[in-house]
């Protein structure tokens, strides 16, 4: 398959070329039928530097598992990622530990992501000891610099506080500054801010927006949730049963979706434009596990628009429409 964005004059900082992740899985308990789960099936696209690409869809579709495979939290089962052109399955020895600097991930859980015994001092200066950066006075400055930026502020009166002493959205904050404290070049957000009140989850967007603006650094950040993405990201990807099915520009995702997993999705959230109406289309059926998946579109079942050509024909790569808007449809 040919390399799905035309920005070759840009500075790509992240490429994904055709990752997949199978999981083996008992389909039967009786028959012990060995089956596969496509976790992540066949995915490419690009990140450059200074952008950030959302990567939204449904419970399910594979969004941590791409996530987890990129920070090498998880081995692919085929296909490349490469960071600044340099291919992440050929990192070992001192080369893990410039590559563990560079690439973070922050996870969705603030509760589990944090060790309870652990003060917020020595969490935030972990990763800095472990990659040997700096004398203590020079860490210290830095996890104070970075309590800080996150808005844990002075930072004396956190330094010394444990997890359990903060609320949920203080202690992603301090998740955001312990993945951040290395300067990272990429980070993988994984919702960050979906197991927080919803009176607080804006105040974590703001703070990825401006850390965005502050430090320069470039995300894939991911999200069930399109208002979001439309809000912090740049272009989004959208993901159904472990492949994208549309991705482009912000505002062209949500303004115009071409897929008809796009515009379902449109449609389930409020579009914070009145002035654009929208048909609701209908959506069938509820989402499946992708085991052993037919060889032709993931869609095909739920789909309000296909047609009879779509059951017979294998499963549509992603195209081009104009202008870097990529679709994967029979239908166009
Ligand atoms: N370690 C694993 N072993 C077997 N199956 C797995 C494993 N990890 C994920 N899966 C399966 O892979 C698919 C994708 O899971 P993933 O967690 O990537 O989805 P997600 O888009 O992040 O969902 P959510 O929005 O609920 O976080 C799911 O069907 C999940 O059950
Ligand atoms: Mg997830």
């Amino acid at each position: 398959m040919t390399l799905p964005t035309a920005t070759e004059s840009k500075d790509v900082i992240l490429e994904v070329c055709n990752l997949s992740k199978y999981y083996p899985v008992n389909q039967s308990f009786f028959s012990g039928k060995k089956a596969l789960l496509h976790a992540v099936d066949n995915v490419s696209f690009q990140v450059n530097r200074g952008e950030v690409l959302g990567l939204v869809g449904e419970s399910g579709c594979g969004k941590t598992t791409t996530g987890r495979l990129i920070v090498r939290l998880a081995t692919p089962t085929s296909g490349r990622i490469l960071i600044e052109n340099t291919d992440v399955a050929d990192i070992k020895g001192q080369g893990m530990m410039e590559f563990r600097q560079k690439v973070q991930m922050i996870f969705q859980d603030p509760y589990e992501s944090l060790d309870p015994r652990m003060t917020i001092f020595d969490i935030v200066a972990e990763p800095l000891n472990v990659n040997g950066i700096g004398t203590f006075e020079e860490r210290e400055a830095q996890v104070e610099e970075m309590l800080n930026l996150v808005g844990l502020a002075p930072p004396s009166a956190f330094l010394f506080r444990f997890p359990h002493e903060l609320s949920g959205g203080q202690r992603q904050r301090v998740a955001i500054a312990r993945a951040l404290v290395v300067r990272p070049s990429f980070v993988v957000a994984d919702e960050p801010t979906s197991m927080l009140d919803v009176s607080i989850r804006t105040g974590i967007m703001k703070l990825m927006a401006q850390l965005r603006e502050d430090l320069g650094i470039s995300y894939l950040y991911i999200t069930h949730d399109l208002a979001v993405a439309r809000y912090l990201c740049d272009r989004i990807a959208v993901m159904y049963l472990g492949q994208i099915v549309e991705l482009g520009d912000s505002e062209d995702i949500v303004k115009k979706p071409v897929h008809p997993y796009t515009k379902a999705l449109i449609s389930a959230v409020p579009v914070p434009d009145p002035a654009i109406e929208r048909p609701i289309p209908n959506i069938k059926g509820g989402v499946s596990k992708p085991i052993d998946p037919k060889p032709r579109c993931r869609f095909y079942d739920r789909c309000p628009e296909s047609e009879s050509s779509c059951a017979e024909a294998k499963n549509p790569e992603l195209r081009d429409i104009g202008g870097g808007h990529l679709v994967a449809c029979h239908l166009l």
